[in-house]
């Protein structure tokens, strides 16, 4: 019937859009679109008429896949004088930038600001197209570049910042070059449920050049429910350290092309039809990848699961190092093979257990010293490429086929605007300065089941512990502030810490879901446990905690800023006890149980919001203390930074399971080191350092991992960093900032995957026995292991 509407090329295409357009809802269910928007910047920014949230439709974005919407979404992003070129970062203007269901399109990349957040309607997901004249370096663009390779953020700085819920289409555009999303970003970010469409012509002749993901360098983050059609190679990553998990890829050349990296976990990974699935071949001989583990993976028609250059003759001797967990090469010719055909591992089944790399098998064996007879702890290593044992992962950890539970920030898209309960509609204030406790108690108190507590974009001062009781949802909007007052009584006293908020009660089991929210201290509050967890989950994974973070000075509203805490490295000084920072950021408590992703505790080195952007010190007492004793801990994408005792303890604790980890030791130790100020407690198990060489001044620094009294501990990723001695680099020359980085301590069944630390002499010791050395386990950037194991 068409033949009689005069079908020349133009009114086809209107006719598409007239379809098109009638198939658009103009009104969405989704709450998100819908609810009351009364979020406030609460320090920092004078512009009271300052919009948060932006509909990209209010700027003049049509959506009809035809009209080219760039500049609109570009002035819905750049509205308000936001953090842009010549900024570096700031969290005083954060903004939501919102899609309606559409088909956006456009000819240059949409520029997304510091601390941006570009959320599309998922009960109609959008359309982000690229029109077939598409110049520049992605449809989304995180990070511009300047001439010279230079960025509007320092990549390993680029913080806060969230894309969910697009289809990205570059289809129309050239085979040569095009990206979908260019997310050159760091911690606290996060790509979710995203479609990216790209061609497949050109795959066999490698003419097709098309990316949904380039990514550069950084430092993050996690990357979770996402979907690449056709494509060159459809993620294209080089960062320093990453959890991905539920990525599918249909109809790519290559899936995942790694170009660098120091440790990336690829979690239930599906690759269906592509010819290549990870290719960890950049550098050839001189493999720049650092680690990789595939977990929980199936292969459906693919040719070449993994193509590797690690070899016998490689180098750096653990450069490339990769582990394979539970994966199903059934649908793959080969497993994994070198770029020259030769197969390393045949296709056709299923593995529970390859690696390649340095393996460490660690035991206790009699030793006669003198006359007596001693148990020292000792380990066999050796440098493989081969198939092993799998280790005994607890069915607590477990899904029903045998793969770690998992579980996707939820977006509550099926849930009525009338569940949700907006804080500032009850009495909280938010403003940063009016004391909000007994508002949220309040609110917390009266939730009924089904209701979500919204905590509108603000600051929200607490000074005493808030009881969350089981059975709750939490939403932040773009990650309200909850403000622990440092000057109260309940939060000054080290050797009394009192919870800011206690989630559940000691044995209680629920329900709780929270998502968003930012646990800072206003001034110091050396009595401060921000997250005290106490909560089982009714099933695994029940109790979960999403995209909440915790930050120490560096930003508005601290009080612990550059203003007052700016480093002193050229005076030998104590902890200035007006840029302390909390006791503890997190804790998950004997009867808790939680499943964690892109959680990010980070102690300020540097300052966010004056122009200064200045090196600083705060003096925050531990990171992440995990006593969980049995119930299942799953840590997805977390990340612990610059505490002075720790980084991640779990003391007592069973069954715990984190992908990549990450932490960076204090910047100003040892000046002064990790014994300044805290005291050691021992009802928090605290490393006291008691065995250090007074003569060995980098001994006591932050541990990035300490195991104690713990069993069925599970790593699949480590990248922990010691970069300075007292803010000098010259360190590093030696690899010799810190003398050990991991301590188990009296414990059994731990198994550490692609463990890789910086500069650290001891890579790790077991009861206070240096057992894992640096000096063999050399990386492009780390010193790498890809089996430390303890039965
Ligand atoms: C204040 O914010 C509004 C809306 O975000 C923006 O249009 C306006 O230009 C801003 N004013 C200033 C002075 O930056
Ligand atoms: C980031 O990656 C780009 C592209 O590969 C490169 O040009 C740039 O120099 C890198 N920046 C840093 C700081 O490594
Ligand atoms: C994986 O992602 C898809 C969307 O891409 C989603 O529908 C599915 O529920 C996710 N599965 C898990 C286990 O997170
Ligand atoms: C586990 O089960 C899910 C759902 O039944 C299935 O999609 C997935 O392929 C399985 N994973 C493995 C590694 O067997
Ligand atoms: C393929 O490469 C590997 C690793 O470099 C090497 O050991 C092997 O001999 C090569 N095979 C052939 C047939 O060249
Ligand atoms: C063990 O040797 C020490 C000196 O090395 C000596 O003092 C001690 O008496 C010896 N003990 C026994 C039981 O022989
Ligand atoms: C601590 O910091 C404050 C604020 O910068 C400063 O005035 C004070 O002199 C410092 N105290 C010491 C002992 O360095
Ligand atoms: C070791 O942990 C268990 C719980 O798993 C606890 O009962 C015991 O008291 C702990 N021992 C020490 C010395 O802390």
């Amino acid at each position: 019937m068409i033949a009689f509407l005069a079908p020349s090329a133009l009114s086809l295409s209107r006719l598409a859009v007239l379809v098109h357009l009638l198939a658009i809802p103009s009104t969405s269910s989704f709450w998100f679109a819908n609810i009351k928007r009364q979020g406030k910047i609460p320090y920092g920014n004078s512009n009271t008429s300052y919009n948060i949230f932006r509909n990209v439709k209010d700027y003049g974005a049509i959506g009809d896949g035809v009209t080219d919407d760039t500049i609109a979404i570009n002035n819905a992003i750049s509205d308000g004088n936001r953090c842009g070129l010549g900024c570096d970062s700031s969290t005083t203007s954060p903004a939501i930038v919102y899609f309606p269901a559409g088909t956006y399109a456009v000819s240059t990349p949409i520029i997304m600001y510091y601390m941006t957040q570009m959320v599309g309607d998922p009960t109609h997901m959008p359309t982000l197209l690229a029109l077939p004249n598409f110049q520049g370096i992605g449809v989304l663009d995180a990070d511009r570049y300047l001439p010279y390779g230079i960025n509007w953020y320092t990549n390993q700085n680029n913080f806060y910042r969230q894309v969910r819920n697009f289809v990205i289409d570059i289809t129309r555009v050239d085979l040569g070059y095009a990206h979908g999303i260019h997310w050159q970003v760091a911690q606290a970010t996060s790509l979710q449920n995203i479609v990216f469409n790209m061609r497949t012509d050109g795959q066999d002749d490698g003419t097709n050049k098309q990316e949904g993901i380039f990514m550069d360098n950084g430092s993050g983050g996690l990357l979770e429910d996402l979907v690449f059609n056709g494509g060159g190679i459809c993620a294209f990553f080089g960062n320093q350290q990453f959890t991905t998990r539920n990525l599918t890829f249909n109809n790519c050349a290559t899936a995942v092309f790694q170009n660098w990296g120091w440790v990336w976990a690829y979690k239930s990974f599906t690759f269906n039809n592509c010819q290549i699935g990870i290719d960890i071949t950049q550098g050839g001989s001189v493999v720049t990848a650092g680690s990789v583990i595939l977990q929980d993976s199936v292969f459906n028609n693919v040719q070449t699961g993994i193509l590797t250059t690690f070899s016998t003759n490689s180098t750096p001797v653990s450069g490339g190092t990769t582990v394979v967990d539970n994966v199903d090469f059934t649908g793959a010719s080969v497993a994994i093979a070198f770029p020259n055909g030769t197969t390393i591992l045949p296709g056709g089944s299923h593995v529970q257990s390859w690696v390649q790399g340095r393996v460490y098998s660690a035991f206790y064996a009699q030793e006669q010293v003198g006359n007596l007879t001693c148990y020292l702890p000792q380990a066999n290593s050796a440098r493989i490429q081969q198939t092993v044992g799998p280790p005994p992962k607890p069915l607590a950890l477990l899904t029903a086929n045998g793969t770690i539970v998992e579980r996707g920030k939820p977006q509550y898209e099926d849930v009525e605007l009338s569940a949700f309960i907006s804080v500032k509609d009850h009495n909280a204030k938010g403003d940063g300065v009016t004391d909000d406790t007994a508002a949220i108690q309040a609110i917390f108190d009266n939730a009924q089941p089904g209701q979500i507590i919204y905590f509108d974009h603000g600051a929200y001062v607490i000074s005493s512990t808030v009881n969350v009781p089981k059975d709750i949802k939490i939403q932040g909007e773009i990650w309200p502030m909850i403000m622990a007052l440092g000057s109260s009584p309940a939060f000054s006293d080290p050797n009394n810490p009192q919870p800011v908020f206690r989630i559940g009660q000691p044995g209680d089991v629920g329900t709780i879901e929270i998502t968003e929210l930012v646990f800072e201290t206003l001034g110091p509050a050396p009595g401060a446990i921000l997250t005290e967890w106490n909560l089982a989950g009714t099933t695994p994974g029940a109790a979960a905690m999403w995209d909440t973070h915790w930050r120490i000075g560096g930003s508005a509203g601290t009080n612990l800023q550059s203003d007052r805490c700016t480093k002193a490295p050229g005076v030998i000084h104590g902890a200035n006890s007006t840029c302390i920072g909390a006791f503890l950021l997190l804790h998950v408590a004997q009867t808790g149980s939680v499943l964690m992703a892109n959680n990010w505790g980070w102690v300020a080195d540097h300052e966010l919001d004056l122009q200064d952007h200045d090196q600083i010190d705060i003096y925050n007492g531990r990171g992440a203390l995990i006593e969980s004793e049995g119930g299942g801990v799953w840590m997805y994408g977390t990340s612990f930074e610059h505490s002075m005792l720790y980084n991640y303890q779990i003391a007592n604790a069973k069954n715990v399971y984190m992908g990549v980890i990450q932490s960076e030791t204090a910047y100003m130790q040892n000046n002064p080191n990790a014994l300044t100020p805290s005291t050691p407690s021992s009802s928090f198990s605290d490393p006291d350092f008691g065995w250090c060489s007074p003569v060995v001044y980098t001994c006591p620094k932050t541990w990035g991992l300490r195991i104690y009294n713990s069993t069925y501990i599970f790593n699949y990723g480590a990248g922990l960093y010691s970069f300075f001695n007292n803010y000098d680099q010259g360190c590093l020359l030696t690899e010799s900032c810190q003398e050990f980085m991991v301590s188990v301590e009296e414990s059994e069944a731990v198994y550490l995957y692609a463990l890789s630390t910086k500069a650290a002499t001891t890579m790790l010791s077991i009861d206070e026995v240096a057992i894992v050395p640096e000096s063999e386990n050399e990386d492009s950037f780390c010193q790498t292991v890809a089996i430390f194991e303890y039965p």
